[in-house]
């Protein structure tokens, strides 16, 4: 393939396509942001409770190329003005990412730009990045979404430690789980969020999974079963009324938010890092950012989040992502990278 000599500060195009959003972006190191769209697939999924890989699959071939030229419009720019095409090659479903990967690296070969494969919890973790005051390097990331809990040590762009993770359930799939015992619909997160603002959260006193130990790490899949306790218990007495279900999701909200303020903190003492970032789908729950925030301002310190629709999935923080990499000289792929587990340690 013949390759024009990438200019490493234009434009590139991102793509994501990993689970159930389908989006396209255009990010330049010069110019910022320049266009980002989003197809979200949620409703396709709603009616049965959470993501149907092979139904993402079709939808995301479905929208990947109308979203692409609306992008390209916006932007004003073609595919031959591109210096990269960026894509999520995972962590995600592998029939999801394939069509990503697919189209991001037949779109750079047609262009005769190179393709970067780009790591999705890494772009995830520089969404923060986009914003008017970005975090300077080093700084600790608290990553909480639908897959993934992990706090990482970010030295610089490309190096980083992972201080801890889940060893059961990921923040948001908890968010998920607790919302379907309260007879939410999903995505289940925001509506739990939503049903909390009028519960009582000391009502229901759930556990802080893993706080009395040592260590970083995070469990959720026990708090999800307390909530399914409570809720028999409730069912038991005739309920659980509209005033139970807001006071459990309040009480479960909060029993994650108290978990995540308290590892976080504990992960900075360990590294004396100043900087928080937050990011991943539950980087949007409005408890958890004033909860950091305040504690990182006790701390003398500063939380950094992307803005909320940057929090869930997005090609923004992709476009991004692949702009720094081409940027810090990583090589190009000429293959099709899809990858269903890829360790951040190995993005
Ligand atoms: O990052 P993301 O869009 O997808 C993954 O890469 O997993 O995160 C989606 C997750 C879902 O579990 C969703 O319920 C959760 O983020 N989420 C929230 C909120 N908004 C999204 N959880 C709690 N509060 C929210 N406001
Ligand atoms: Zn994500």
């Amino acid at each position: 393939m013949e390759m024009q000599n990438p200019a490493p500060d234009g434009p590139v195009l991102g793509i994501e396509t990993s689970c159930d959003e389908t989006a396209v972006a255009i990010y330049c190191p010069r110019h910022g942001l320049l266009a980002h769209e989003l197809f979200s697939q949620a409703d396709l999924h709603a009616a049965f409770g959470g993501v149907v890989p092979e139904l993402a699959s079709r939808d995301h071939l479905r929208r990947l190329l109308p979203l692409l030229t609306q992008t390209l419009t916006a932007a004003g720019l073609a595919g031959r003005d591109l210096a990269a095409v960026a894509y999520t090659a995972g962590p995600g479903l592998i029939g999801a990412l394939l069509v990503g990967a697919t189209a991001g690296v037949g779109l750079a070969f047609a262009w005769s730009v190179p393709a970067m494969p780009v790591h999705h919890m890494e772009a995830h973790l520089l969404a923060p990045l986009l914003e008017d005051e970005p975090p300077e390097f080093p700084f600790l990331a608290l990553l909480v979404s639908g897959g993934h809990s992990m706090l990482v040590d970010v030295r610089r762009f490309g190096d980083y430690s992972i201080l801890g993770e889940t060893v059961d359930d990921a923040a948001g799939e908890a968010f998920d789980k607790a919302a379907k015992l309260l007879g939410l619909p999903y995505p289940g997160g925001p509506a739990l969020a939503k049903l909390a603002e009028h519960g009582d959260a000391t009502r229901f006193d759930l556990p802080r999974p893993m706080l009395r130990r040592p260590g970083l790490d995070f469990s959720f899949s026990g708090l999800k079963t307390a909530v399914m306790l409570a809720v028999r218990e409730q069912e038991r007495l005739g309920g659980p009324g509209e005033q139970d279900r807001a006071d459990l999701a309040a009480s479960f909200q909060l029993a994650v938010v108290d978990t995540l303020v308290a590892k976080a903190e504990r992960a900075l003492t360990a590294s004396g890092r100043e900087r928080l970032v937050i990011a991943g789908g539950v980087g949007a729950n409005r408890l958890l950012r004033e909860r950091l925030r305040e504690s990182m301002a006790a701390r003398g310190g500063r939380v950094y989040y992307p803005r909320i629709d940057f929090c869930t999935d997005n090609a923004a923080m992709v476009a991004l992502a692949g702009s720094l990499r081409l940027r810090a000289g990583k090589p190009p792929s000429l293959l099709v990278e899809a990858r269903p587990r890829w360790p951040l340690t190995d993005a």
